[in-house]
């Protein structure tokens, strides 16, 4: 079976911090399927764990009957993730900027940094009426500058 045939994997996750591990079980799964390399699955993990940890933190606030999607998209070498949460939804352009000097000694506030980093297209949407975000990632995992 190629791997466009499985596609997309969608998971629907209790809002448990644990639960971020079956995403990346996940992810070793589809990346063992579609060829993507164990750097970049690395890579593309980080970025995975902080969407499903805001997802679970922010949008769900840890409410274990709020669930958070993960789905897995590969077509050619770009793989796509998305992850969506029940939470309020938020403006993703009003996030403080961590490289900004006033923010760099501050312990939180990189996650999004991160998944944009290791990611090449990040988008984030409102759910219809305003309830839940979705965060859109792709990657091309042929593709090794980072
Ligand atoms: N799914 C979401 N629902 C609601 N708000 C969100 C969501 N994801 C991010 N946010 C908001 O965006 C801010 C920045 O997120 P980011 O992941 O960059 O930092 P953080 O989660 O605060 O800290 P860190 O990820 O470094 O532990 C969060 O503090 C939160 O206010
Ligand atoms: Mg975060």
């Amino acid at each position: 079976m190629t791997e466009s045939s499985r596609s997309p994997v969608v998971l629907w996750l209790s809002s448990r911090y644990e639960n971020i591990e079956l995403a990346m079980a996940a992810l070793e799964e589809v990346s063992r399927n579609s060829g993507i390399e164990n750097d970049m699955e690395h890579w593309i993990g980080m970025a995975l764990r902080e969407a499903v940890a805001n997802a679970i933190k922010h949008g769900n606030r840890q409410d274990p009957e709020k669930r958070v999607m993960v789905s897995f998209d590969v077509k050619g070498d770009d793989i796509t993730i998305r992850v969506g949460d029940e939470g309020p939804g938020f403006d993703s352009g009003s996030v403080a900027d961590p490289l900004a000097p006033e923010n760099q000694l501050r312990p939180s506030g990189r996650g999004i940094f991160y998944m944009k980093t290791f990611m090449d297209l990040v988008t984030f949407q409102n759910g219809d009426g305003g309830g839940g975000t979705i965060v859109t990632m792709t990657k091309n995992f042929k593709n090794k500058k980072p």
